[in-house]
C-alpha cells in the first residue's frame, strides 16, 4: 500500500537533528566497490531506496552485497558473472550509470543502459562516453546501451565541456585503471567527488587535485586495488533541507554530523536573509531565526555555488518571505516542479523559462500536493511545515530515496508529521533522478 504524509503545520522547530551519510556520495563509492575483488566495507550507509537499487545492480553483476542494520555495508566484487546493468535497473536510478567506468576499468568491457531524459531535464551522458573514448576505450551505443571495450586504457588530457558530477565519477574510476596519468581539466568540484577520491585512494589508487576543478589520477596496475573500510561523508543536502525547514517556521536548531563548509552557499544566503547561524562545534550547525526571512536572489551553479538540489526547497522559503525574490535554474530545463503546488499552497510565483519570481505572502495554506521527485519532495514537506492548517502530500516513494527517516527526524524537532496508509488511487510513476 502506498503513503502519504499529513503534516499540520505553523509549529516552529526546536531541537536537534543527527544528519545521515550522503546519499550522492555513498551510491559512486559502491560503484568503485567494483574495482576490486577485496571485500570494502562501507560505514553510515543510510537506509534508502536508492541505496537498495544499487545494492540491485551489484548483486545483478555478480557482487555479494550485505547490509548490516547497524549502517554497515560490505561489498565484495570477487565473482563479477555479468558487464551489463540493464535497462530495469538503470531506469530507476541514474546513479547506476557509474558502473559503467568501473566495470570497462577493471574488466575492459562494460554494457551499461543509457539512463534516458528525467523528469527534471535532458540529463546526457555525451561527456561520460567522450571521456572514455579519449582514455582509448571503443563506445558505440545500440539499442538503448552504451557498449565500452577496451583491450587496455591509456592515461590523457581530457578537458570536460561542463563541470559534469556523474562524467567526472565514471572517468575518475576508469582512468584509475589506466596505464599512465590522465589530467582532467574543468573536473566537477562537489564534496561527493572529494570523498570518492579519498574512497579511491584508500583503495590503492592514486588520485589528487579532488575539489579543485583540475584532478589528476595516475593509473595503477590491474589488479592492484584492495579493500578498505571507509566512513560514507555526511549528506549536505539533507542537512540543507533541515535548515531551511527550521528556518521558515521561525525556529531553532542544531544539525549534527555535517562539513559546516559544504554549506556554506547557504548558510550565507540564509544570514542574508535575517537568520542566525552559528558553528558550536566543527561538525555542527546551529540555526535560529526570530523574524520574517527578507527575500533573496539565487542562481544554481556547480559547486561551489548554490546546489540545484536546493533551488526547489530554498524557494519554498522564499514565498513566505518578505519582498521580491528571483530564482534562475542553470543546471535542469525542468526542475521548478515545485511551483504548481506551492501556488496552490497560495504562493505567488511566476515562471518565465528558467527564471521564477517569487513575492512573499504572509503565510501558505495546508492544501494537498504531490512530491514531484526528490527535492520537489523537500520542497512540498518544508511548504506544509511552514504552512497553516493541514497539508498532505503524495508520491512519497520520491522522497525515500533520499532522506532517512524524514518522519521520526522531523518529528524529533516538534514537527506534527505522520505517515499514513493512502488508500487513494493513484498511479506510481518511476523516474530515474
Ligand atoms: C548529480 O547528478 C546528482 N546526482 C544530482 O542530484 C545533482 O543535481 C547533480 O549532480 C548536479 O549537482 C547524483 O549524484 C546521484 P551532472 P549528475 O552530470 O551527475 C549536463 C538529487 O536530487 N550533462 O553534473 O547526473 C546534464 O544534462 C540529484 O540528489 C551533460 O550535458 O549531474 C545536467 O544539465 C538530482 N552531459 C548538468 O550537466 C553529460 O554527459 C549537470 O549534470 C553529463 C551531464
Amino acid at each position: 500500500m502506498t503513503e502519504k504524509l499529513i503534516i499540520h503545520g505553523g509549529k516552529a522547530l526546536r531541537g536537534e537533528v543527527e544528519i545521515s551519510s550522503a546519499k550522492n556520495s555513498v551510491l559512486k563509492l559502491m560503484a568503485a566497490a567494483l574495482l576490486t575483488g577485496d571485500s570494502v566495507e562501507l560505514r553510515n550507509v543510510p537506509h534508502l531506496s536508492d541505496v537498495a537499487v544499487m545494492t540491485q545492480v551489484l548483486k545483478y553483476l555478480g557482487c555479494d552485497v550485505d547490509q548490516q542494520d547497524d549502517d554497515r555495508l560490505y561489498i565484495q566484487a570477487r565473482n563479477i558473472t555479468s558487464h551489463e546493468a540493464p535497462y530495469d535497473l538503470v531506469r530507476k536510478m541514474r546513479a547506476s550509470f557509474d558502473v559503467l567506468g568501473s566495470l570497462l576499468g577493471r574488466f575492459g568491457e562494460a554494457r551499461v543502459a543509457l539512463p534516458g531524459g528525467c523528469s527534471i531535464g535532458k540529463r546526457s551522458v555525451d561527456l561520460h562516453v567522450k571521456g572514455l573514448i579519449a582514455l582509448g576505450a571503443e563506445v558505440e551505443i545500440n539499442h538503448g546501451y552504451v557498449e565500452a571495450k577496451a583491450t587496455k586504457l591509456v592515461g590523457t588530457e581530457i578537458l570536460l565541456d561542463t563541470p559534469s558530477v556523474g562524467a567526472t565519477e565514471n572517468i575518475m574510476l576508469a582512468a584509475t585503471m589506466a596505464e599512465g596519468s590522465t589530467i582532467l581539466s574543468n573536473a566537477a568540484q562537489e564534496p561527493e567527488i572529494m570523498d570518492l577520491a579519498n574512497f579511491l585512494n584508500a583503495m590503492g589508487a592514486d588520485i589528487s587535485g579532488a575539489g579543485t576543478n583540475e584532478l589528476v589520477i595516475n593509473g595503477v596496475k590491474p589488479g592492484s586495488l584492495h579493500g578498505t573500510t571507509y566512513s560514507v561523508m555526511p549528506d549536505r543536502i539533507e542537512a540543507a533541507t533541515y535548515l531551511m525547514a527550521a528556518a521558515g517556521t521561525r525556529g531553532e536548531i542544531t544539525v549534527n554530523n555535517v562539513l559546516p563548509v559544504h554549506l556554506s552557499s547557504l548558510t550565507h544566503k540564509l544570514m542574508e536573509m535575517g537568520a542566525d547561524i552559528e558553528m558550536p562545534t566543527p561538525n555542527s550547525l546551529h540555526l535560529r531565526c526570530d523574524g520574517r526571512l527578507q527575500a533573496q536572489n539565487i542562481v544554481t551553479q556547480p559547486y561551489p555555488g548554490f546546489p540545484t538540489d536546493l533551488q526547489a526547497p530554498f524557494m519554498t522559503l522564499l514565498t513566505i518571505s518578505e519582498g521580491v525574490s528571483i530564482v534562475k535554474e542553470t543546471i535542469y530545463e525542468n526542475r521548478f516542479k515545485q511551483v504548481g503546488e506551492l501556488k496552490r499552497m497560495g504562493a505567488d510565483i511566476s515562471v518565465e523559462r528558467d527564471v521564477a519570481v517569487i513575492t512573499g505572502v504572509e503565510h501558505l495554506s495546508g492544501a494537498e500536493v504531490n512530491a514531484h521527485d526528490l527535492r520537489a519532495g523537500a520542497a512540498m514537506v518544508i511548504a506544509g511545515i511552514q504552512a497553516k492548517d493541514t497539508t498532505v502530500v503524495y508520491d512519497l516513494h520520491h522522497l525515500d530515496r533520499g532522506y532517512e527517516n524524514l518522519v521520526e527526524k522531523l518529528q524529533g524537532i516538534g514537527a506534527d508529521i505522520h505517515r499514513v496508509p493512502d488508500d487513494t488511487e493513484r498511479p506510481v510513476v518511476e523516474e530515474a533522478v
